[in-house]
């Protein structure tokens, strides 16, 4: 942890929870948690109901699977930083609007830039193609992507992973290239370019 960075977080959750203009303000806000010293961020697409009661980020069914996946390479989940795209739950679970995604953007921004990860794993195809837009997740989940210095790793959703057993294993595959990617991510050759805000 980095008291610094710690400062700058708690700054930036007074900053969203003030902001008037935001969507979802029913909803309560989900900032995100972990070590912020972290080399990996994982971020998903937006609380769902467990999340929006605890005001956690994936705590639900497919957080414990995220959590699981986490420990099974040999990770622990308070070494990561895991947060949302979109910071408040949005009703009976809908996919977030763009208009959503957009609001809490420059929030999103400021949490990557005061934690500067050396990797960006996005959890499904909205976080995804909030980072690479062009990219098809059946096809390219589990490839190295570089946006300026930091590299992205988009993963499935663990959502999907437990709908049957096929993503599962491709879930569970992709992750555990995740630390040789972490160890190696100086000599990579990333597969494609995007921007990253
Ligand atoms: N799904 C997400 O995308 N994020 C959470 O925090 C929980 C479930």
């Amino acid at each position: 942890m980095n008291t610094e960075k710690e400062n700058k977080l708690q700054e930036l959750f007074g900053e969203i929870e003030n902001d008037a203009s935001l969507p979802l303000r029913e909803s309560n806000l989900v900032f995100g948690e972990g070590n912020n010293d972290c080399e990996v961020m994982f971020i998903g697409e937006a609380p769902g109901q467990k999340e929006n009661e605890l005001r956690r980020p994936f705590v639900g069914r497919a957080g414990q699977l995220l959590t699981k996946t986490i420990e099974e390479i040999g990770w622990k989940r308070e070494d990561v930083y895991i947060t949302n795209i979109v910071k408040r739950r949005p009703p009976m679970n809908r996919d977030p609007l763009p208009e959503e995604i957009l609001a809490y953007k420059p929030y999103l921004t400021k949490q990557i830039q005061i934690i500067r990860p050396k990797i960006i794993a996005p959890l499904g195809r909205f976080s995804m193609n909030y980072f690479l837009p062009d990219a098809k997740i059946t096809r390219d989940q589990g490839k190295v992507f570089r946006l300026g210095s930091v590299f992205v790793v988009p993963l499935l959703h663990p959502a999907a992973a437990l709908r049957s057993s096929s993503m599962m294993a491709l879930f569970r595959e992709s992750f555990k290239k995740l630390p040789r990617i972490v160890e190696k991510h100086k000599e990579l050759v990333p597969h494609d370019q995007g921007t990253l805000v």
